[in-house]
């Protein structure tokens, strides 16, 4: 089976994991841990980054520091990872899903900006949603793929509109927009590193803002808010969200290759798009205006894609559907949908995911080519 997306520990991973166990550094504190943060900062552009435990341990901290309370809606695309539906349900909130745009696949920022024009107002510099009275607190833009949402206008609407961003660039770690970093945009930006993604740690996030108090907390938030460096002092509630030393150790090899996996799924994607570009109902995603992507997840539309699916997966091809929309799962049926023609579930109907991994081999990539030709043939 040509795997769909798998780790390539070629790097330092041995080496410095070893590390961490000759010196018995294995646990919440460490070098590597503090390695990984500086490093991740660096590259996107940001003055802080905390290390987590995962990429939904970031974005539950990053909610709770946009001051997202009970009963406050957030918005989200429809087409999004389930991670940050849920991280909303945390905090008591409920999701405003908006849907995506047809050829990008990313938060439709042009029905954003109507839902906010004709159904919010603003009151004290705060943003309502005018039918349900509640306020409107943040707004996660979720780089779908490793594309990006249309970051200008979001954060003009934003702005406009007194609206935290949090920012889930997850999948576009190593995507600019403008040629700034995917992640560096809002008040928060997080990041995931479990197994499928362009880098890996086997299961960890990263925090990411550029505003030195708002970092402080998160670091104190993630660390059960012990208060004192003696005592067992905890000034509030805390979170046991740390990234362990011997996970950061995997994490600072695999930033040392990062700009090379970008440059593989970029070429992985360049291949795909020029051998299958003729088959019947195939559309890549359109790259969004000043975005250059990571290529994360090769992701197109097909004709009859649910039967290609299945044919792929039976001839040793790991092939994924995109992922239910939001508003089709039992936990978010009941949020807010803001659509006009349900381009979500058009995409979602069409949509698959290819064999991507760095490490797959250029006669493996053909070897994807071939089978889904077949199919058609
Ligand atoms: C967009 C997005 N957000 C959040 C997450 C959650 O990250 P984690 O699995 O590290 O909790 C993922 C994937 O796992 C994701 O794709």
């Amino acid at each position: 089976m040509i795997p769909l997306s798998v780790p390539n520990l070629a790097g330092n991973e041995w080496k410095y994991v070893k590390d961490c166990l000759d010196t018995n550094w294995v646990s919440s504190v460490g070098s590597y841990v503090n390695r990984m943060e500086e490093l991740s900062a660096t590259f996107c552009k940001v003055s802080n980054a905390i290390a987590t435990s995962n990429g939904t341990a970031a974005l539950h901290i990053s909610l709770i520091l946009s001051g997202v309370e009970k009963g406050d809606l957030v918005i989200l695309p429809d087409i999004t990872f389930v991670a940050p539906a849920n991280v909303i349900k945390y905090m008591g909130a409920d999701a405003v899903l908006i849907d995506i745009d047809k050829d990008t696949w990313q938060l439709d920022t042009a029905l954003l900006a109507r839902f906010l024009h004709e159904e919010c107002l603003l009151q004290d510099n705060k943003c309502y949603h005018k039918q349900t009275k509640r306020r409107v607190a943040a707004v996660i833009p979720v780089h779908v793929l490793g594309n990006m949402v249309n970051m200008e206008k979001l954060l003009e609407l934003a702005a406009a509109y007194h609206i935290n961003v949090v920012e889930d660039a997850t999948e576009a770690l190593g995507s600019t927009y403008k040629g700034q970093p995917a992640g560096s945009f809002g008040l928060f930006g997080t990041l995931s590193y479990n197994g499928n993604k362009i880098i890996t740690t086997g299961g960890g996030g990263m925090i990411l803002t550029n505003d030195e108090i708002l970092g402080k907390r998160a670091k104190h938030l993630t660390t059960q808010a012990k208060a004192d460096n003696m005592e067992y002092y905890h000034d509030e509630v805390g979170y046991n969200y740390r990234l362990v030393n011997i996970l950061a150790a995997m994490g600072v090899a695999q930033m040392e290759q990062l700009e090379g996996f970008v440059k593989r799924k970029q070429a992985i994607t360049a291949f795909y798009n020029q051998e299958l570009r003729t088959l019947p109902g195939f559309m890549p995603q359109v790259v969004t205006e000043h975005v250059a992507p990571n290529c994360w997840l090769y992701t197109a539309m097909f004709e009859r894609a649910k039967e290609l699916l299945n044919f792929l997966n039976a001839n040793g091809v790991q092939t994924r559907p995109f992922w239910v929309p939001m508003n089709r799962l039992p936990a978010f049926k009941n949020d807010y949908y803001y659509n006009v023609a349900d381009v979500s579930g058009v995409v979602y109907n069409n949509c698959l995911s290819l064999p991507c991994s760095t490490n797959i081999t250029d006669a493996e990539a053909e070897q994807v080519v071939v089978n889904v030709k077949k199919f058609y043939a």
